[in-house]
């Protein structure tokens, strides 16, 4: 667990706030165009989704709903093993809901298709998945992301929502910390 001391220290920045600002009203353009007429459940998976699913939920123009999904990612280090235990469930059902899962980052795809197979199983009228990340070097097994913010290359990012060992989250823009192994 960090102390809070690392965020003293400077974190090289990968994309500013303003970059990411302007990503997320053009994916809310997006959803909102695609979607016109129509309600939609975000469900945010936690914790590293809250800051992107707070901006983006509202650079969405739809009425719309909240659920979060709580999950830990049993990995070796910093990498996925794509067993995930669910933490925290929704609070109300999504069959016959337009449904679009809101990830921060889609690394080895492990979490998205595992979720995808669980949420698939309470009967949405539709799912569709929304990433602000994804590092395509990484990829085990194919995803669709069909809202992307940014592709990225295979470097480990913080901020914005992401941790590392709970620590960054709040940094205002994404970061690189390229010590980790
Ligand atoms: P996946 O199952 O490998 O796609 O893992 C996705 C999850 O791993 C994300 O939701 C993050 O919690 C975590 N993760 C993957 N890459 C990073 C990173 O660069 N920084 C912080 N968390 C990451």
């Amino acid at each position: 667990m960090g102390t809070g001391s690392e965020m003293t220290d400077a974190v090289p920045i990968l994309l500013t706030g303003a970059e990411i600002a302007e990503r997320v009203r053009e994916l809310g353009v997006a959803i909102t165009r695609d979607y016109e007429g129509r309600s939609l459940v975000m469900v945010c998976v936690l914790k590293g989704s809250f800051v992107f699913a707070a901006d983006l939920a509202r650079a969405i123009g739809l009425p719309l709903r909240v659920e979060f999904l709580g999950v830990r990612s049993y990995g070796q280090g910093t990498s996925s093993s794509g067993v995930v235990q669910i933490t925290q469930d929704l609070e109300h059902p999504i069959e016959g809901e337009d449904v679009l899962l809101v990830e921060d980052i889609v690394d080895t795809g492990l979490t998205v298709a595992h979720l995808l197979e669980l949420l698939r199983t309470r009967l949405p009228r539709s799912i569709k998945v929304c990433a602000l990340l994804h590092k395509p070097a990484r990829s085990c097994t194919p995803v669709p992301i069909d809202y992307l913010g940014f592709t990225i290359e295979d470097r480990f990012v913080v901020g914005y929502g992401l941790d590392r060992g709970e620590a960054y989250r709040n940094l205002p823009y994404i970061g690189v910390l390229d010590s980790v192994t």
